[in-house]
């Protein structure tokens, strides 16, 4: 007679020991050196659908209880955003007027053009600008800022897209560092263009 019963446990016994192969397999292969971490080097598309994937998740589910303040639309408030925009952050997103740079272009994933591409959620960004995102090149900038700077800095970007070269460039020097870190320092305008490209028609050798 047909025995159901064996048929069904030698076929989840078979079923398990192939899970137990395939993640041998898998750790065989992280172990074994020849996963390439290199940053020039593409992500398989499956490998970044997947971390895609899980960055959106975990903001979603991390920005359920930020509450956006009501003036962050307020004139008031935007401008003040420029001055640390242009020395904390257009080195890696750009600013009106600046369409490439040495850090963008090596960094894996690339930093998002604001100068392009509009933001939608402001609790987005206000989470992603506080605490960074792990192995991108986003640092956290909650450690060594206020909420409020925070604040300012998404009022900022959610209406970068507006502004020309010398709007922006005009907002910059009048808001340029607008706070004081603890040891007296300011952002300036110099660190900027360290980190920019070359635009200036000269060229160098690495
Ligand atoms: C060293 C480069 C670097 C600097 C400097 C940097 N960022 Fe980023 N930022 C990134 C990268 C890379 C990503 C994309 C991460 C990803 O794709 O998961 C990112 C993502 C973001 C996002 C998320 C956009 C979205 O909704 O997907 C925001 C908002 C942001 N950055 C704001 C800022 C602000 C504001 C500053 C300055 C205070 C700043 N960043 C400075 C590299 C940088």
């Amino acid at each position: 007679m047909y025995n159901l019963k064996g048929s069904l446990m030698k076929k989840s016994k078979i079923f398990y020991i192939a899970i137990g192969v395939g993640l041998l397999g898998i750790a065989f292969y992280t172990w074994s050196g020849n996963i390439d971490i290199a940053a020039d080097k593409k992500h398989w598309k499956v490998t970044e659908w997947f971390l895609g994937a899980v960055r959106d998740r975990s903001i979603q589910n991390e920005t359920k209880k930020i509450v956006i303040p009501p003036n962050i639309n307020d004139l008031a408030v935007i401008v003040k955003g420029a001055g640390n925009y242009d020395s904390m952050c257009s080195s890696c997103h750009f600013s009106p007027g600046t369409t490439s740079s040495e850090i963008n272009a090596g960094l894996y994933p690339q930093p998002p053009d604001f100068t392009q591409s509009p933001l939608e959620d402001p609790a987005r960004s206000f989470w992603v600008i506080k605490h960074g995102i792990k192995m991108t090149g986003m640092p956290a900038w909650g450690s060594s800022h206020s909420d409020e700077e925070i604040w300012e800095l998404v009022a900022f970007i959610h209406q970068i897209q507006k502004l020309d070269q010398r709007s922006y460039e005009e907002l910059v020097s009048k808001y340029g560092g607008s706070h004081q870190h603890e040891n007296g320092q300011g952002h300036g305008k110099s660190s900027t263009n360290i980190q920019k490209s070359h635009s200036d028609g000269h060229s160098h050798e690495h």
